[in-house]
C-alpha cells in the first residue's frame, strides 16, 4: 500500500511536470527551464516505475532494462549534442518515429497476453497501427527534410491506393477485435500493412504540406502512447500521450490555418485526381533580375526610417542569427525603426525561426507575427528577406496551379524596396520559382548569409 501510494505521488509530480513544462514551452523566455522541468518528471516516473513496481521482476529483465536505457541514454546524448541546428527538424522527426516504433512494439508483444479481453485488444489494434503509421511516416519525413527524398512519390491513383488501404487496415483490426482471433500470425500482418501505410501516405506529399504532416505525426505519437497508457492502467503515460497528442493537434490546426489547407486534403488528398501541383515547376520565369552590392544596400538602409526583417531557412543554414542581430541593433541604434516577419512555416519545423532567433537573445516585441506584420510593409522603406524564399512567393496569391496557391504569405511587394539575400537563385523547399526575384523593386544581394551580413554590417558602420 505504501509503495502504490509513493509510485502515485511520483505519477502525480510527473504529469503536474509535463504540464507545467508544455506551459512553459509556449514562451522562449522560459522554454530551455520548461524543458528541463519536463524531462526530470520523466526520469522521476521512469526510476519510479522500474524501482517502485509492485509485481516480482526477474533480476534478468532489471538487467535488460539496465541496458537499454544505458544505450539509449549515450545515443540520444551523443546525437543531441552534435546536431547541427539545421539538422534539428529531422532530428525531432526521427525521435517522434521511436516514440511511435515503442507504441508499436507494446501492442505486437501484449496482444498474447490480453486475448479474450476485448477492450484491450482493441486498445492494443489502436496503439500499433498508430504507433506504426506514425514510426514508418517519420522515416520518411526524416528523409524528405535531410533532402534524401527530394520531390513527392506519387504512384498512379495513389489516393485511391491509400484510402482502400486505409480501409482494409481499419477493418482488419476491427475483424481482430470482434473474432477474438488469439493467433498472432494475424496481428504482424497488421503491423506491416500499418508501416507500408504510412510510408504510402507520406511519400506523396509536397513540400508546402510538410510542416502539417510534421505535426500530424507528432500528434499520431501521442495519441498511441495515451492508448499504452490506458492499456497499463499508467496515469502518467496516459497524461503524457494526451499532452502530446493535443499539443499535437493544436499545432496540426496550426499549420492548416498557416497553409490555407484543409486537414482532410492533405490527409486524403483530392480524392481520385493524380494531379501533380507539388511537383517541382519547371515555369521559367521571364524578366530581369537586379543585383545589389552590400555597399549599395547599406546606403539604401541607413536612409530608411522603418526595416523589416524576414528570415527563412537560409539564415538558419548560414548560422548568421548573431550577426542579422548584430544589424538590428546597429540600425536601431541609428534610429530606425526594426522588426522581424515571422512567418508560421518559415525555416523547417514549427517555431524555427524563433528558436534561432532566441539564440541570440532579440527583443521578444521585435519578433512579429504574420497577421500583425502585413498590413505593416506598405509603411515599410525596406525589406530584407535573408534566406527567405516560399514564405515571399507571390506565387501563392496569384498562380492557382501554384502548389502553394492559397498559402497566406507575408506581403513584401508592399514595401517600397525589397533586399533578397540567396547564394543563387534556385527554388526553396517547395521546388518553384519566385516572381518576386523579379520584381522591378526588388535587388538580390547574393551570397552566403554570414558573409554577405558581416559585409553590409561593415558597410553600415563606417557611415
Ligand atoms: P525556403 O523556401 O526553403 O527557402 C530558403 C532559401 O534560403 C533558399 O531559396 C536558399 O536559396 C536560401 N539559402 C540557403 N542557404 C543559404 C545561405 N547559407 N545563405 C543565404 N541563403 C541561403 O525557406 P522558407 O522561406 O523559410 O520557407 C520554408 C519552406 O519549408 C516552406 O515551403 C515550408 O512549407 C517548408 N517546410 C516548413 C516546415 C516548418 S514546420 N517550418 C517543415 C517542413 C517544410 P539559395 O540556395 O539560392 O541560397
Amino acid at each position: 500500500m505504501k509503495y502504490i501510494f509513493s509510485l502515485e505521488l511520483i505519477y502525480i509530480l510527473a504529469s503536474i511536470s509535463y504540464i507545467l513544462g508544455l506551459k512553459m514551452l509556449g514562451n522562449p523566455e522560459t522554454a530551455r527551464r520548461g524543458n528541463l522541468i519536463a524531462a526530470a518528471g520523466m526520469t522521476l516516473a521512469i526510476f519510479g516505475t522500474i524501482f517502485l513496481y509492485q509485481g516480482e521482476v526477474p533480476i534478468l529483465i532489471y538487467s535488460l532494462i539496465a541496458i537499454a536505457i544505458i544505450i539509449g541514454t549515450i545515443m540520444g546524448w551523443i546525437v543531441a549534442k552534435k546536431v547541427d541546428m539545421t539538422k534539428m527538424p529531422e532530428l525531432v522527426s526521427l525521435f517522434n518515429g521511436m516514440g511511435g516504433a515503442s507504441a508499436a512494439l507494446i501492442g505486437l508483444i501484449e496482444f498474447q497476453h490480453y486475448i479474450g479481453n476485448q477492450l484491450s485488444i482493441l486498445t492494443i489494434i489502436a496503439t500499433m497501427i498508430i504507433g506504426s503509421v506514425s514510426f514508418s511516416g517519420s522515416m520518411i519525413a526524416w528523409a524528405k527534410l535531410n533532402g534524401t527524398l527530394k520531390n513527392p512519390i506519387r504512384l498512379p491513383k495513389y489516393n485511391i491506393l491509400n484510402n482502400v488501404l486505409l480501409i482494409a487496415i481499419l477493418a482488419f483490426g476491427a475483424y481482430i477485435i470482434i473474432s477474438g482471433i488469439d493467433n498472432s500470425i494475424y496481428v504482424y500482418l497488421l503491423f506491416f500493412a500499418a508501416l507500408l501505410y504510412g510510408i504510402l501516405f507520406i511519400l506523396p506529399i509536397g513540400g508546402a504540406d510538410m510542416p502539417v504532416v510534421i505535426s500530424l505525426l507528432n500528434s499520431f505519437t501521442g495519441l498511441a502512447a495515451a492508448f499504452g497508457g490506458f492499456l497499463y492502467g499508467n496515469m502518467v503515460m496516459l497524461t503524457g500521450g494526451i499532452l502530446v497528442g493535443s499539443a499535437g493537434t493544436i499545432l496540426t490546426l496550426a499549420m492548416c490555418k498557416a497553409m490555407n489547407r484543409p486537414l482532410a486534403h492533405v490527409i486524403f488528398g483530392a480524392f481520385g485526381e493524380d494531379n501533380n501541383t507539388d511537383a517541382v515547376s519547371n515555369t521559367k520565369m521571364k524578366g530581369t533580375v537586379k543585383e545589389a552590392s552590400a555597399s549599395d544596400v547599406a546606403i539604401l538602409m541607413n536612409y530608411s526610417q522603418k526595416v523589416i526583417i524576414v528570415p527563412g531557412y537560409g539564415l538558419a543554414v548560414a548560422q548568421a542569427q548573431h550577426v542579422i542581430h548584430e544589424l538590428e541593433q546597429l540600425l536601431t541604434s541609428k534610429g530606425i525603426d526594426v522588426k522581424y516577419a515571422i512567418h508560421p512555416v518559415a525555416g523547417r519545423m514549427p517555431g524555427h525561426m524563433n528558436v534561432l532567433l532566441a539564440e541570440t537573445n532579440v527583443d521578444y516585441d521585435k519578433l512579429v507575427e504574420m497577421e500583425n506584420i502585413n498590413p505593416e510593409f506598405q509603411s515599410t522603406d525596406v525589406v530584407f528577406v535573408v534566406g527567405a524564399n516560399d514564405v515571399v512567393n507571390p506565387a501563392a496569391h496569384n498562380d492557382p496551379s501554384s502548389p502553394i496557391y492559397g498559402m497566406p504569405i507575408l506581403d513584401v511587394e508592399k514595401a517600397k524596396h525589397i533586399i533578397v539575400n540567396k547564394r543563387s537563385m534556385k527554388p526553396g523547399y517547395a521546388g518553384i520559382e519566385n516572381e518576386l526575384f523579379y520584381n522591378q523593386k526588388t535587388s538580390m544581394l547574393f551570397g552566403d548569409a554570414k558573409s554577405a551580413m558581416t559585409k553590409l554590417l561593415n558597410e553600415l558602420k563606417n557611415m
